[in-house]
């Protein structure tokens, strides 16, 4: 894969006759196994990341475009077919970062339609499937306008480079979301290829064990995210841990290459509990600090441990920045593990809710 720098992602010139059209996609969440927490400027990450794309948690986008005459930003968004103005500041900053690399956004009134397969008050993150469908849309419209068609392998890998670089610096974490099913971002020595601009596909070898892999969420909290991630993140800065945390990230990716072409899913699991309870560490040591999780959060996990010591199952939790609680198992385990938290997690969901998904295979033009 070539490796592209800020510059190649600038749009030189395009066919401005175009007078209107509509594109649409669909992308999904993903569930970081290394996470991401602390970036820089224009959303560059302080440490690599590494994810499973998720198959049935998507969002699906269309945008209709229509030339127009001034020069403002002009959009207007659907969600789920009404009128939303909630999200709309975070697209005017989406829009007024990426500009340099889509010169036309100006030129264009937006119509945004977005949907989600996932129900709204979920608490399931929405920005990583949500702003990379819009990222994605934006690049078929680029590409319409530059009458440019991906037949090649390199049109390809451009397209869903420069997706996954402008879904970036919407939020981060829908970098990863454009390709399945193990996506990196950030420069990592034992990622051939990797970079902080945008994910790459995960090239490495993948024993079979991690096929098919599950991951059921638990909703322990619909509730709104009382801190945002973009909050979050600055804590970071001048945190006490911050430099050993971003080491730790680096030598945790490295040491998940060797498990994912292994196999040994014990050591798996080792990396991705002390990941997550890693990510919440830094919340409760930040300052301010706070904590996320939530008592059944706490009780899920210790039914988990509980579990696993009594059985030989290889079942597994993460967390994302909130209580629920992804649980992580092998394709072969779906039965038995789908029992266990019907008998024993289900108690601790918020109204019983739960969303059955796994890996996948990324992002699809519709
Ligand atoms: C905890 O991608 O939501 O889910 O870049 O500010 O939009 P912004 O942050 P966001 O951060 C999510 C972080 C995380 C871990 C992860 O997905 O790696």
């Amino acid at each position: 894969m070539i490796e592209m720098t800020e510059k190649d992602f600038i749009l030189k010139s395009y066919n401005s006759n175009i007078k209107n059209g509509s594109v649409k996609w669909s992308s999904p969440s993903n569930i970081a196994l290394v996470k991401y927490w602390g970036k820089k400027e224009h959303q560059i990450p302080e440490n690599p990341s590494i994810s499973f794309t998720l198959s049935d948690c998507k969002t699906i986008t269309e945008v209709i475009y229509t030339k127009k005459d001034d020069k403002d930003f002009s959009f207007d968004v659907y969600f789920e077919g009404e009128k939303n103005e909630a999200f709309k500041p975070k697209i005017q900053t989406f829009f007024e970062r990426i500009e340099t690399y889509m010169p036309f956004l100006r030129a264009y009134h937006f119509k945004i339609e977005t949907s989600n397969t996932f129900p709204h008050s979920s608490g399931i993150a929405s920005s990583a499937s949500g702003m990379s469908a819009l990222a994605l849309c934006l690049m078929s419209i680029e590409q319409k306008l530059t009458d440019t068609v991906t037949s090649s392998a390199v049109e390809k890998s451009f397209f869903n480079q420069k997706a996954s670089f402008l879904a970036r610096l919407g939020s981060g974490s829908a970098c990863r979301s454009i390709e399945g099913e193990l996506v990196v971002w950030g420069e990592s020595e034992s990622i051939a290829g990797s970079s902080n601009l945008y994910g790459v596909k995960y090239e490495g070898d993948v024993h079979t064990n991690f096929k098919n892999y599950q991951d059921t969420i638990l909703l322990v909290d619909k509730g709104e995210k009382q801190v945002s991630s973009t909050v979050g993140h600055n804590l970071m800065y001048g945190h006490p841990f911050a430099k050993e945390r971003f080491a730790q990230a680096h030598e945790n990716l490295a040491n998940l290459k060797t498990i994912l072409a292994s196999g040994e899913l014990a050591e798996f699991v080792k990396i991705v509990e002390s990941e997550a309870l890693t990510l919440h560490a830094m919340m409760m040591t930040s300052m301010p600090y706070f904590i996320l999780m939530k008592p059944n959060t706490l009780e899920i996990i210790n039914k988990i441990w509980a579990f696993r010591e009594k059985s030989n199952s290889n079942v597994c939790f993460t967390l994302d920045a909130g209580a629920n609680v992804h649980v992580l198992y092998p394709h072969n385990e779906k039965e038995t593990i789908l029992e266990f938290i019907e008998n024993e997690l289900v108690n601790y969901c918020q109204n019983g809710h739960y969303i059955c998904d796994q890996i996948g295979l990324g992002a699809n033009q519709i």
